[in-house]
Order: structure tokens, then C-alpha cells, then sequence
């Protein structure tokens, strides 16, 4: 008798317990569309993973690996080299060029007034005005909206600074360098981050 009353009562609880799991789902849906994220507040995440991701594979890689133990040896012709492996700038490059074709539509970059490589040169009015902006007021960002085509976007400039003598050493002595002059601290370029906005 007990357990028939156990059977019946599963018999009418089990829809009722879909029923309950299925609510919540379908309720946060619209809600979730409601409060939609500030675009700065996705740049500054998007920002936050790709600033990640790079300092990791310098620091943990790059520096461990190659500097350290001399079992890798970063160089811009890695391809090239035995125990070759790209620099961080290059990894950051071929990781975005997989994110867009994932996303089509989202960009960034990372860019400069003084590129080693000419294609990292600021290229729209906002890219300059934001790559300007970041070098003349150190420790801030730039957010602006730029109209390309007929799609308008969100543009963010994060600044990429001279954080360790590596960084200044390689790029003042690189042949394609038009600067020699880069030092500790200083602004060398920034990430541009753009997000279409509909
Ligand atoms: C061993 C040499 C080397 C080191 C170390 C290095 N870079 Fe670079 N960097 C390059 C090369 C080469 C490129 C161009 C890569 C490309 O896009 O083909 C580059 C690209 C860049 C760019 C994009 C503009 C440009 O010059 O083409 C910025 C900004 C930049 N590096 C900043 C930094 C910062 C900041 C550090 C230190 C945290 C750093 N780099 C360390 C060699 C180096």
C-alpha cells in the first residue's frame, strides 16, 4: 500500500517537477535579453581575457621556456627556426584572426603609431584619434563609436605599455622599428577592440 502511494505520488510529481525545471529556463530568458551589457563593460572583459591570455604565454612560456631554460626560441621567423616559436604579438594575432572568423563582425587589434609591422598601423580617424589619446593621457582607455560602411560600431583603446626591458630592447633594435627611443613605462602602442553595435 505504501509503495503504491509512492509510485502514484512520482506518477503525479514527475510532470510537476519538469514543469518547475523548465520555468525558470523560459523566465530568465527575456530577462537576460532585458538588461543587456554597456559595451564599454564588454570591452573592458574582451580587454581583460586577450590581456590574460598574452601575459600568461610570456610569461609562463616565453620567459620559462626560452629565456630560462633555452628549450624554445621565440622569433618572428619561428616557422623557420628549430624549437622556433612565434612572439607574443604574433600569437595574439593568429588567435584573433581565428576569434573573427568565429565572430564575423567583432575585430581587434593590436596597434601603434611606431609598428615594426606596417599593417599594425592605425588605420580609421578613431583608431588614430584613440591610439593619440592613449599616449598623451597614460593610464587610460579611449571608447568611441566609429560608422564604417553603413554598420556603426563600438571602438575601445587600451594602452600597450613598456612593461619589461625585453620590450623596449627588441623593438628599438629591430630594422623596422621607426623608433629607437621606446622606454620603460612608456605607451607603445594599444589594443583596439571593435564592436558592431546591432
Ligand atoms: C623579441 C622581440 C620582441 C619583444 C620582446 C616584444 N616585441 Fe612587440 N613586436 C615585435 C614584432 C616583431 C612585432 C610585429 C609582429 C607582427 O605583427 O608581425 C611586434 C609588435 C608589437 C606591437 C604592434 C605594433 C608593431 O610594432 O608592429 C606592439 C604595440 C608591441 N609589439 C608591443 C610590445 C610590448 C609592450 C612588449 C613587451 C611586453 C613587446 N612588444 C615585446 C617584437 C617584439
Amino acid at each position: 500500500m505504501r509503495i503504491k502511494t509512492f509510485v502514484a505520488s512520482l506518477l503525479v510529481a514527475t510532470p510537476l517537477l519538469f514543469t518547475s525545471c523548465s520555468k525558470p529556463a523560459e523566465a530568465s530568458a527575456p530577462a537576460a535579453a532585458a538588461d543587456s551589457v554597456a559595451p564599454e563593460k564588454m570591452a573592458d572583459a574582451l580587454f581583460a581575457v586577450m590581456k590574460g591570455t598574452r601575459t600568461a604565454y610570456t610569461k609562463h612560456v616565453i620567459a620559462r621556456l626560452g629565456k630560462e631554460k633555452k628549450l624554445i626560441k621565440p622569433h618572428e621567423k619561428w616557422e623557420d627556426k628549430e624549437n622556433g616559436v612565434m612572439l607574443p604579438a604574433q600569437m595574439f594575432r593568429y588567435a584573433r584572426d581565428l576569434a573573427m572568423e568565429q565572430n564575423p563582425g567583432f575585430t581587434y587589434s593590436l596597434q601603434s603609431e611606431w609598428p615594426i609591422n606596417s599593417q599594425n598601423a592605425p588605420k580609421t580617424p578613431k583608431e588614430k584619434e584613440g591610439l593619440q589619446f592613449i599616449g598623451k593621457n597614460p593610464g587610460k582607455n579611449f571608447y568611441g563609436k566609429e560608422t564604417l560602411g553603413d554598420k556603426t560600431f563600438f571602438t575601445a583603446v587600451y594602452p600597450d605599455v613598456a612593461v619589461s626591458a625585453a620590450c623596449i630592447d627588441c623593438h628599438n633594435d629591430h630594422k623596422d622599428s621607426p623608433r629607437d627611443d621606446f622606454k620603460m613605462g612608456e605607451v607603445m602602442g594599444g589594443v583596439v577592440i571593435r564592436i558592431p553595435m546591432k
